[in-house]
């Protein structure tokens, strides 16, 4: 256990009067906001249960980040109700900034401070602040924590972010594209620090375009496009109700044509000499190819599996829009 570890304790259970079901953390109902007439945000609700990790998955400009500031108390929404641990974003004032802490997509430092000064700093804001050390630890910046800010890379910025947004040991977490800029280790590293801070009971609200991220760390991924929910759900519930086929892959045996192959599947493709094909029946499929090799002696190399990914589902339900734009995703 590491000293953080052991001096965090879970909050308590939050739950209704009289102790009935838990209030949801976000309320957000027929959220709007616009830019010179363009909707980012198009009538938006949104539901977060206290204790929820959410994903908020979409392309470049769908409005994620105006959602989160609107949520955060930054920007003010056009029109629709809002709902954070129970205050008005807008006017919960500091008893409302004590209670979340925020990563924000794009943040400035005081380039002449050190992380552990800043940190420091930060801590003063909240009433009950984590230990300064045991945030540089949990973020990974031991060895730049007494640096010039000005002198850290990308990364050891997005981690110094990280770190003021946890600080505060705040109910509510805000974390907008989290993991950008991080190398593989440090991005795992993240996500621990967050399946830590869901263990201990923080309802976190994060943005991402990593599908793995999502798939890794979120309860709920919430698909948005053009200022609306278009689909969510568990990972596993995205994967299994988009109605992708399955891929079952193989090499094709020697002396074997395609056309021997028994019928199986709704298409056949071959990519050089791997043979794909989609399903939505791979049970039977997988079976009737199996009882064909096995027949016949045959070992069918390379064979797998795959279901749609997070990634296939969300490249379909996004296509339209990426495909007027060349959004680049992950
Ligand atoms: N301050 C602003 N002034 C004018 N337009 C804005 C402003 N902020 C955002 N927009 C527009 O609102 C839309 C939504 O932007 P937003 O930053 O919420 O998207 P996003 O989903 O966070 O995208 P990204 O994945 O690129 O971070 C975009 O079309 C953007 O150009
Ligand atoms: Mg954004």
């Amino acid at each position: 256990m590491t000293p953080a570890e052991t001096r965090l304790t879970p909050r308590n259970q939050q739950s209704g009067p009289g102790g009935g079901d838990p209030i949801p953390a976000v309320v957000v109902e027929g959220l709007r906001k616009s830019y010179g007439g363009v909707a980012a945000v198009d009538g938006l609700d949104l539901t977060i249960q206290a204790g929820e990790v959410i994903a908020l998955l979409g392309p470049n400009g769908a409005g994620k980040t105006t959602t989160v500031e609107i949520l955060e108390g930054y920007r003010k929404p056009d029109a629709g109700t809002v709902s954070v641990l129970g205050m008005n974003p807008q006017t919960g004032g500091r008893a409302f900034r004590e209670r979340i802490g925020v990563v924000l997509q794009e943040a400035g430092f005081e380039e002449q401070f050190s992380p552990r000064e800043l940190i420091r700093l930060h801590a003063g804001y909240y009433p009950h602040p984590r230990a300064v050390d045991d945030v540089i630890s949990l973020v990974g910046l031991e060895e730049k924590a007494d640096a010039r800010v000005r002198t850290l890379s990308g990364g050891q910025r997005r981690r110094l972010d990280l770190a003021l947004g946890i600080v505060g040991d705040p109910e509510m977490l805000f974390l907008d594209e989290p993991t950008t800029g991080f190398d593989p280790s440090a991005r795992r590293k993240a996500w621990d620090l967050v399946d830590r801070l869901r263990d201990l009971g923080a309802t976190i609200l994060l943005t991402t375009h990593y599908l793995d991220e999502a798939e890794h760390l979120a309860d709920r991924v919430v698909v948005v496009d053009q200022g609306r929910i278009v689909a969510q759900g568990t990972p596993e519930q995205l994967t299994g109700s988009a109605g992708l086929a399955t891929v079952i892959s193989f090499r094709l045996p020697e002396n074997v044509a395609a056309g021997d192959l028994p019928a199986i599947g709704e298409d056949l493709h071959m990519a050089g000499t791997l043979v794909q094909v989609r399903t939505r029946s791979a049970t039977t499929d997988v079976n009737t190819l199996a009882a064909w090799a096995v027949g016949r002696g045959i070992e069918l190399e390379s064979l797998t599996l795959a279901r749609p990914s997070l990634e296939d589902v969300y490249l379909d339900l996004v296509k339209e829009s990426t495909d007027e734009e060349d959004v680049q995703v992950g």
